[in-house]
């Protein structure tokens, strides 16, 4: 199976901006030589307890001669990486240099939904918001971007996005790789189209506003064409599919395995060995990619659903020191089906606004396309589910949408983890066995989730979300509201 993959993908050339070089490219780690590559970029790691992030606008060179107009956090495109400690009080001050408004969102932070940076917490032009809270939560990779109503997709298009890490006593002690930039590794997966004068062409095509956006060029870290130096030893990749609608399914060009020690919010009890891991927009994932044996090797991190490269690693560097990744990891409270007080059932499907086709470009607000969650579209002054402290509930997720369309379900406040997936247990993937915040539905797909919220309460003019990470989708209303009792 594998093996017929990778013969594929070299037999048709690598497709995109790899695709001059793909003849090095039969299979084995082949000699690439490194030139025509861009660095790969590492986010600035800020830690301690007060943040100040900066949103403005900047430009990118990310094709050669011409300039992309952008967002960033205290830079042209993208934002710092923050480090937080479970236990630690932080201050997030965030300040809105663009021309618009926007709200940003602490993805994957189990923290009081007045705080959660929602469409509720707009900061104006000019205006500064500060969200303060206490991290309680196990180490994990989450991250930050806008969450404006209807204007999520292109804001984040444009560059706003960062990586929130959440570390604990329990990492502090865990043989994994743990040095920034050298052997820990953020990787923020992202694909862009782009108009002939450089610009984003954000909803440029009439299927964008339902397949969502799906660009031709991709992009890690901010990078095309990036290249990480990396030493002979463990490596530790933070993955985040920050994109806004493309799933991706990754391998190495070698085929080889690696480890997988996260899910979206927390370790997972143990490593679980993959060879291809399937990310939907918004889901994280940490693996350990073992390349001890690898010293002036290079190899290729694929998404082999389109074909793309996405970074070659070249490991041409004599590791300081070595690490072995621990058998266990951590310990994860499983709650009970048998405990559950109650069943919410959510439906996403698909349906248009009359007095246009099913092709315009549209928004919650607008017409065209519209996307619904159990047969509603996003209201901000409506309240959807009033789920009661601490009950353990279960969730039914069903996409029951037409035309084969692909949904990214994800949920505010607190973590989850998943029953069944299409009526059975045996179905839930190895890698999917951990704290989980946003959960893919192919077509037809129906996954059950266990899930209880702790610790805060919410008031209906702060409600916390649920809603599709496709952002095209979120932004032509599949989002709903709920408040905490
Ligand atoms: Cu990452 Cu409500 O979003
Ligand atoms: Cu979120
Ligand atoms: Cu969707």
């Amino acid at each position: 199976m594998q093996r017929r993959q990778f013969l594929q993908i070299s037999g048709a050339g690598l497709l995109s901006q790899f695709a001059s070089r793909s003849e090095a490219f039969t299979g084995s780690t082949g000699n690439f030589p490194p030139v025509g590559f861009n660095t790969l970029p590492i986010p600035p790691l800020l830690t301690g307890g007060t943040f100040h992030l900066s949103l403005q606008s900047g430009q990118m060179e990310f094709l050669a001669g011409k300039k992309t107009p952008t967002y960033g956090i205290n830079g042209n495109f993208l934002g710092p990486a923050i480090k937080v400690r479970n236990g630690d009080a932080v201050s997030l001050n965030v300040t809105n240099n663009l021309a618009e408004p926007t709200a940003i969102h602490w993805h994957g932070m189990h923290l009081p939904a007045n705080m959660d940076g929602g469409p509720h917490q707009l900061i104006q032009p000019g205006a500064s918001w500060n969200a303060m809270f206490n991290v309680k939560q196990q180490a994990a990779t989450n991250w930050f971007h806008p969450h404006t109503l209807d204007q999520t997709g292109r804001q984040v298009y444009m560059g706003l996005a960062g990586l929130l890490i959440v570390e604990d006593a329990n990492t502090d002690g865990l043989d994994l790789p743990k040095t920034w930039g050298e052997d820990d590794i953020p990787l923020i997966i992202q694909d862009r189209r782009f108009h002939t004068d450089g610009s984003f062409a954000y909803l440029s095509s009439m299927m964008d506003s339902y397949q969502g956006m799906y660009g031709n060029v991709f992009l890690v870290n901010g990078a095309v064409s990036p290249r990480a130096s990396l030493p002979a030893k463990e490596v530790r990749l933070r993955l985040l599919n920050g994109s806004n609608a493309r799933v991706y399914r990754l391998a190495f060009s070698d085929g080889r395995a690696f480890k997988q020690i996260a899910t979206d919010n927390a370790l997972l009890e143990a490593p679980v060995e993959l060879s291809t891991l399937i990310l939907s927009p918004g889901e994280r994932a940490e693996i350990v990619v073992n390349c001890s044996a690898d010293l002036g090797k290079n190899f290729i991190l694929l998404d082999t659903l389109s074909r793309a490269s996405l970074l070659m690693l070249s490991i041409d560097k004599v590791p300081a020191q070595i690490t072995t990744t621990p058998k266990t990891l951590t310990t994860l409270n499983w709650l009970d089906p048998a405990k559950a007080t109650r069943t919410r059932a959510f439906n996403l499907s698909m349906g248009m606004r009359m007095g246009m086709g099913m092709m315009g470009v549209g928004n919650a607000s607008g017409s065209g396309a519209q996307f619904l969650i159990n047969g509603a579209s996003m209201n901000m002054a409506r309240i959807d589910q009033t789920v009661p402290l601490n009950d353990i509930e279960i969730w039914e997720i069903r996409n029951v949408g037409m035309m084969g369309m692909t949904h990214s379900f994800h949920v505010h406040g607190t973590h989850f983890t998943i029953l069944e997936r299409n009526g059975k247990a045996a179905n839930v993937r190895a890698y999917e066995k951990g704290y989980k915040d946003t959960v893919l539905l192919n077509s037809g797909e129906v996954v059950k989730i266990i899930i209880k919220m702790t610790d805060y309460i919410t008031g209906a003019n702060a409600p916390y979300m649920y809603h599709c990470h496709i952002l095209e989708h979120e932004d032509r209303g599949m989002m709903g509201q709920f408040i905490v009792t």
